[in-house]
């Protein structure tokens, strides 16, 4: 099972693709958590993204697939990408490797929640330097201009849908495996 969550900073990705992953047994992919890592840790990688994340920028698209290509690849049994695709650019380019390998991905789950309950998360969560708020306004901005036209790119196919994320985060994951259930060509593990 390979699973994309696309959705604003605070939107419940994170949240969703650990229940996804637990549900399924499959791996829980995030390229926000392995920048992180790298900056926590103060690699050379690490220190040439960490400007770009304590900013609310996007990190430029050669680094973040550098820093994935890994993981998906060894993903055997399946995963669950939190935060990537963010840019049509980035969607392309994954496409372009995964799909010799018949490993493209087979559902792309829309988590929409209004502008202002992602504000109230997000400070109520205060992550660090990118959870203040006048990066989350950035974020957010980057969001809107970045991964919406991403949304458009995907809007009407088959295997990306959206839903509200902004019931408790239990519902929010049933809502997602009815979903995927559903769908055409793909026998989800119940
Ligand atoms: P990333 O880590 O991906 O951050 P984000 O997209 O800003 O999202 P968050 O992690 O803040 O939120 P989330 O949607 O995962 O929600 P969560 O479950 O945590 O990226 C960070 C940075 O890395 C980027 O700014 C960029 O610099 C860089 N980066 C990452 N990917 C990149 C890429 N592909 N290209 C370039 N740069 C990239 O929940 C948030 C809060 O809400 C939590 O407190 C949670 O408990 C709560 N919550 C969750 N669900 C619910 C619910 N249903 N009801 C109530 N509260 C809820």
């Amino acid at each position: 099972m390979r699973l994309l969550l696309i959705g604003a900073p605070g939107s419940g990705k994170g949240t969703q693709a650990d229940l996804l992953a637990s549900r399924f047994g499959i791996a829980h992919i995030s390229s926000g958590d392995l920048l992180r890592q790298h900056v926590r840790e103060q690699t050379s990688f690490g220190q040439l993204v960490k400007k770009y994340v304590d900013m609310g920028d996007l990190v430029p698209d050669s680094l973040v697939m550098d820093i994935l290509r890994k993981p998906v690849l060894a993903a055997t049994n399946g995963y669950v990408l939190d935060g990537f695709p963010r840019t049509v650019a980035q969607a392309e380019t994954a496409y372009a490797v995964v799909h010799p390998l018949g490993a493209e991905v087979q559902a792309a789950i829309h988590l929409d929640v209004p502008h202002p309950e992602l504000v109230r998360r997000l400070l109520a969560r205060g992550r660090g330097a990118d959870d203040t708020a006048e990066v989350i306004e950035h974020r957010l901005q980057v969001y809107d201009e970045m991964t919406v036209p991403l949304l458009d790119y995907y809007a009407g196919r088959e295997w990306m849908f959206a839903v509200d994320g902004t019931q408790p985060p239990q519902e929010v994951h049933e809502d997602i495996v009815r979903r995927i259930q559903k769908l055409k060509s793909f026998t989800a593990p119940r």
